[in-house]
């Protein structure tokens, strides 16, 4: 095998978006040698696509609120299939969470009497999203990368995370290659964070980057890990539609907060029937099907989507709570959106399944393996609530740099193994492509992926549609086993896909068959076959994926039994 450079950490976090620089902030601060390494640069993450606020029981704005009243909300909007103590951990320490994001050097906007402002979202009782216009993600990235970079960590950036190496049932270390020169990396370590985000490039239509292809998922799962509730699929309702070349660009849910509103080519506020009470700010699930069934019925706009209209607001008010947007729309769409109102479909933007953690450690099914931010699951249930992506990053992120230190220190015996035999045959899987005389181009196959998961496990699902993705799923495993690359390893976007595919035809088959089994709708996996929700059979349990001989196993296990105080929590009087 050819020589590779080495490195040697306490803990390795992979990626740097939100979770992963919030890990690392704390895991350093235990005391831990901490290597933090991504694929793109640091803080470049979907994090900053969680523009319209942090969702956090800070009463600002709305004095009633509380974090019961959060957990209470946060549990609804999952359709009660979250992991309880996530949510319970998530809505208690979320307020402290962005105090000390302030601490660090956030500026948030302000109330009147100078705290930080609320505003409402879909799915919270109360103004809840404290946020910085609607660049709130942006805002969070730059504190953390100025708080992390300070905090004695080594950051190695465009470097991908190949495989994760064990010895015995433990993690002992990460391999990898720099995207630059196609050298390969070890890093030794006696834990890793998985922090790498979602899936979003496994569809055509979404909010996410290039960077988000499903990487930690993949892992986790090749190491051993089980992944769960891989069926939800978060389509959030408001992605641009036009021009071609920006379909699938987020339209924050701020617009909505701040007023919007949505009509169909009739002018008429389609919500009215979907969800009378709630109207634009209900839950995304239903905002998303709501949208998807006007177009669907012929009700859509010149481009195939729904108008949100935010211009009554006033021209001073929009370009002062929603520049972003303004300047989105203006620069992309020529649509001055004080004038004029928006066109906008679902987008896919969150996966709602992950790495199975422990709640309060962020602890993976694999010692020394740990997983925060949208890499893992249980959070959110069937159904994320806007906002509670930022807050959770910083919960769980911090949470997993605390476990994944505290699990390093107690391991003092450092004689942990790296198998040289399991080392080869990872770099032999990565060069394989160039060996190939004849093979697949890796951007065909992408694209057939795309559109299989966008035809067959979209936002409406059936077991005929399903299965028929299923069946492509596979075929387009077997034409990714033969793919080809020319020229070298510097500098071959081609090669680096070859990887990238791997990990989305895992993830998307994770979520074809959790879909297939999961006969009910719920959240945001919506059955037309099986249009309701079955709560004896399915209200309990959270689907399960994992590695068995080489194969993909699909079972269910049933949900933690959550304590008689915040059930009373859960089923009312939370006001
Ligand atoms: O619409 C948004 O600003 C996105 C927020 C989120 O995904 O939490």
């Amino acid at each position: 095998m050819e020589k590779y450079e080495t490195h040697t950490h306490d803990v390795i976090v992979i990626g740097a978006g939100g979770a992963g620089l919030r890990a690392a902030i704390e895991a350093s601060a235990e005391g831990a040698s901490v290597g933090l390494v991504c694929k793109s640069l640091l803080g470049k993450a979907h994090t900053v696509m969680a523009e319209g606020g942090v969702a956090a029981a800070l009463a600002n704005v709305d004095t009633k609120d509380d974090w019961k009243v959060h957990f209470h909300d946060t549990m609804h909007g999952g359709k009660m299939l979250n992991n309880w103590r996530m949510a319970e951990l998530h809505a208690q320490e979320a307020p402290d969470r962005v105090k000390e994001l302030e601490h660090w050097g956030a500026l948030f906007d302000r109330t009147k009497d100078g705290k930080i402002m609320q505003r409402a979202f879909g799915g919270h009782t109360w103004k809840r999203l404290a946020h910085v216009g609607d660049r709130t993600g942006l805002e969070m990235i730059r504190t953390l990368q100025d708080k992390g970079i300070h905090s004695g960590m080594d950051v190695y950036m465009e470097c991908t995370i190949t495989h994760l190496i064990k010895d015995g049932e433990r993690i002992s270390g990460a391999f990898g290659y720099w995207r630059e020169s196609g050298r390969f990396v070890l890093f030794k370590t006696k834990a890793v964070i998985i922090a790498t985000g979602g899936i979003g490039k496994a569809y055509k239509v979404t909010s996410n980057s290039w960077e988000y292809t499903g990487d930690g998922q993949a892992l986790a799962y090749e190491a051993g890990a089980d992944l769960i509730d891989m069926e939800f699929v978060q389509f959030h309702p408001t992605g641009m539609v036009w021009p071609p070349s920006v379909r699938g660009i987020l339209v924050t849910e701020a617009v909505r907060g701040e007023g919007g509103l949505l009509t169909n080519r009739n002018g008429e506020r389609f919500m009215e029937k979907y969800d009378p009470e709630r109207m634009e700010l209900s839950t995304r699930d239903v905002v998303a099907r709501s949208i998807y069934t006007e177009v669907m019925e012929g009700r859509g706009s010149p481009h195939g989507g729904a108008y949100l209209d935010i211009s009554h607001r006033g021209a001073e008010y929009v370009k002062k709570k929603l520049p972003s947007m303004y300047h989105q729309f203006m620069e992309f769409a020529e649509i001055d959106i004080t004038k004029e109102p928006m066109e906008v479909f679902p987008t896919t933007h969150y996966m709602m399944g992950g790495v199975r953690v422990d709640a309060d450690t962020a602890g993976s099914t694999v010692p020394g393996l740990f997983a925060a931010g949208e890499a893992a699951g249980g959070m959110h249930g069937a159904n994320r609530l806007g906002g509670n992506s930022l807050s959770d990053l910083l919960v769980f992120g911090r949470r997993a740099g605390l476990g994944a230190a505290q699990y390093a220190n107690e391991l003092r015996d450092n004689t942990l193994k790296i198998d040289d035999v399991e080392l080869e045959k990872a770099a032999h899987e990565m060069t394989r492509p160039f060996e190939n005389a004849e093979g697949e181009n890796p951007y065909t196959v992408h694209q057939a992926l795309q559109d299989a998961m966008g035809a067959y496990i979209g936002v409406f699902r059936t077991k005929e549609k399903i299965s028929d993705g299923i069946e492509e799923i596979q075929v387009l495993k077997d034409r990714a086993s033969q793919l080809r690359i020319e020229g070298s390893r510097m500098f071959n976007p081609g090669w680096h896909l070859c990887k990238d595919l791997k990990s989305m035809l895992i993830v998307s088959e994770a979520i074809a068959r959790c879909a297939l089994q999961r006969e009910e709708s719920r959240g945001a996996h919506s059955r037309v076959d099986f249009p309701k929700y079955d709560n004896e059979k399915w209200g309990n349990v959270n689907s399960v994926i994992s590695k068995d001989n080489g194969a993909m196993k699909l079972g269910t296990s049933p949900l933690p039994q959550m304590p008689e105080e915040l059930r009373k929590i859960v089923e009312g009087g939370h006001k």
